[in-house]
């Protein structure tokens, strides 16, 4: 039995039991190729909360990080959220703790706390609104008579969105380890390659590989500017796996790694056995405590709104 064959029979065995439990997958878009072709959704993490948030499926299989399972617990507390690797957390989350975010609100009382999602929930308890970095631009925009915004826990797309508003940041010193890891000079190597591509980049790149795109857009952002522009030819400036679903939604299309270094490992960790055996034992079950869920749910339900 080849790779594929047996592919298709953990799929089909996935596909019974998903119906057996009333259950969704959902599936962000940095996940591994097989697990993105047994998604029902997949998106990045503003667009998964929200399908969170309208499901009636008894069971949500969140194949992402944990803070993306922690926010569907958040706003639907009645749904068992599972994740296939309970491991599988966000190294930038885990720079900051509700303690320290206390600590840099008594230090500045006057300001808003805006949360970037990928924060634990307890750190979203502490925030007035959370953001994405679909929406951070915007949300940051609806913060009309706000002067002072702590932003945490990510440095540059708090620089990013700070660019585009007139707010005085106050930023945590907190990174994403994959985005990091795309430099000013993979950029330079990979136009010059395809002289003819055109640079889409996340904001949670360093300001310099910003300067050097033509867009800062997140994962879904670029999914959208992908198919609706004319360039044949794509540098992505993400992790890799956006690549798959880039190249299967538009065939005709190439897309090229801005570093081949850009691989979130935590985002590796699922795999299809393990979303197999995650709703066979019903196991890891993610649930936010409830005093914790009815603060951070103020902040998570004001973005959405
Ligand atoms: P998106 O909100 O674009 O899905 O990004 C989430 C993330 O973890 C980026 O590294
Ligand atoms: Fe966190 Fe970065 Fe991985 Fe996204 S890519 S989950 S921000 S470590």
């Amino acid at each position: 039995m080849n790779i594929r064959e047996g592919n298709s029979e953990l799929m089909e065995k996935i596909q019974k039991l998903k119906r057996e439990r009333n259950a969704i997958i959902l599936v962000h878009n940095y996940q591994i190729a097989e697990v993105h072709d047994i998604a029902d959704y997949m998106g990045d993490s503003l667009g998964l909360s929200r399908i969170a948030s309208g499901t009636d499926a008894d069971v949500i299989v969140f194949c992402g990080v944990r803070f993306m399972a922690e926010t569907a617990s958040i706003l639907c507390p009645d749904r068992i959220v599972l994740m296939p690797d309970i491991n599988a957390g966000c190294p930038m989350a885990n720079m900051i703790t509700a303690d320290r975010l206390r600590a840099l609100k008594r230090e500045h009382p006057k300001a808003q706390v805006l949360s970037y999602v990928n924060t634990s929930a307890e750190v979203k308890a502490e925030a007035d609104i959370c953001c994405t970095s679909t929406n951070a631009i915007e949300i940051v925009k609806s913060l009309k008579d706000v002067e002072e915004i702590i932003f945490v826990p990510d440095k540059y797309l708090s620089y990013y969105v700070s660019t585009k508003a007139n707010h005085r940041f106050i930023p945590w010193n907190g990174y994403c380890p994959t985005h990091v890891r795309i430099l000013p000079e993979d950029i330079l190597r990979q136009k010059k390659a395809h002289p003819e591509a055109l640079v889409l980049v996340h904001p949670e790149c360093t300001p310099p590989v910003i300067q050097l795109a033509d867009e800062a857009l997140s994962t879904e952002g670029m999914c959208k500017y992908a198919r609706a522009s004319n360039a044949s030819e794509i540098i992505v400036g993400t992790e890799i796996g956006l690549l798959y679903r880039l190249q299967k939604e538009n065939p005709e299309k190439k897309f090229y790694p801005a570093s081949e270094q850009a691989i979130c490992p935590s985002m590796k960790l699922t795999t299809l056995e393990k979303v197999l055996w995650c709703l066979e034992d019903m196991r890891y079950e993610v649930k936010v405590p409830e005093e914790i869920r009815l603060k951070a749910k103020k902040a998570v339900d004001r973005m959405l709104q």
